[in-house]
């Protein structure tokens, strides 16, 4: 449609509903799911069984919308046959269109080129690759080298050719993700990689608000739902403990009066 991608995470049904009825293109289960629901510290933690009971239920609300769901850490990574049989689990349980998995080497684009064979669509993931987050040294932006920027260039275009629909491209500077958009044929959806990506994806939770102490310089806030939660919580039991609530008005009556 020439227009950019709009895409979102979703963990459960009601915010899967909310981003069908809001009109986004792309639902994200993603592995984020650790960290924003769980209160993990990480997205290592994340299994394939998590990732497919909160998919499912966002399957439950998302209607027509595309929904892809994040491989989580060494689902993927030990064999290509662990990894087929992961996805086809997701695929199957959690009903699906996609699943996205992270790193572009020569391994990882075999794992691609399989799952593509057997006819599940997938997505890749370069920059910073959160599953990785201890061997990249921490959650900072990528691709600042020239060897680190050549090494991503070519990683993007394995990627392509091993069949991906689409790649996420985090955290990179933003003329750097321009590049590679411009060079590939796929989409990209970017996250803090500037407004050069073919789309772009945000975690729900962060854009939406509730999470007040989250400030990387990429995000945007597109609401302000954790005041408006603390204050309904607030009024809520200051009603209850002051007994103004339930009042008559929210109470039955012991004859129907329809
Ligand atoms: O897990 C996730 O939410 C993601 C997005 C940040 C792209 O991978």
């Amino acid at each position: 449609r020439e227009q950019p991608i709009v895409a979102m995470t979703a963990y459960d049904v009601q915010f899967a509903r909310l981003l069908e009825e809001g009109g986004v293109d792309l639902i994200l289960v993603g592995d984020s799911l650790g960290q924003v629901v769980l209160g993990q510290d990480s997205t290592i933690p994340v299994t394939v069984d998590d990732m497919i009971h909160h998919a499912r239920a966002v399957t439950r609300g998302a209607g027509s919308t595309f929904v892809v769901v994040d491989m989580p850490f060494l689902s993927y990574q030990v064999s290509t046959e662990e990894a087929l049989r992961n996805a086809g689990r997701i695929l199957k349980k959690a009903g699906v269109q996609a699943v996205k998995l992270e790193g572009g080497d020569a391994r990882t684009c075999e794992t691609v080129r399989a799952l593509v064979t057997a006819g599940i669509p997938v997505m890749g993931h370069l920059g910073l690759t959160p599953q990785s987050v201890h061997a990249l040294g921490g959650y900072r932006v990528q691709g600042r080298t020239d060897e680190d920027a050549a090494r991503l260039r070519r990683e993007a275009r394995a990627l392509e050719e091993a069949g991906v629909f689409g790649i996420v491209l985090e955290l990179l500077p933003a003329d750097l993700a321009e590049e590679i958009s411009t060079s590939l044929t796929v989409p990209t959806i970017g996250i803090g990689a500037g407004p050069g990506c073919d789309g772009q994806v945000l975690v729900v939770y962060d854009a939406l608000g509730f999470n007040p102490d989250f400030t990387p310089r990429f995000l945007k806030r597109f609401a302000e739902l954790h005041e408006a939660a603390l204050d309904g919580v607030r009024r809520y039991a200051e009603e209850v403990r002051g007994g103004s609530y339930p009042d008559q008005d929210h109470s039955f009556p012991s004859i129907d009066p329809t």
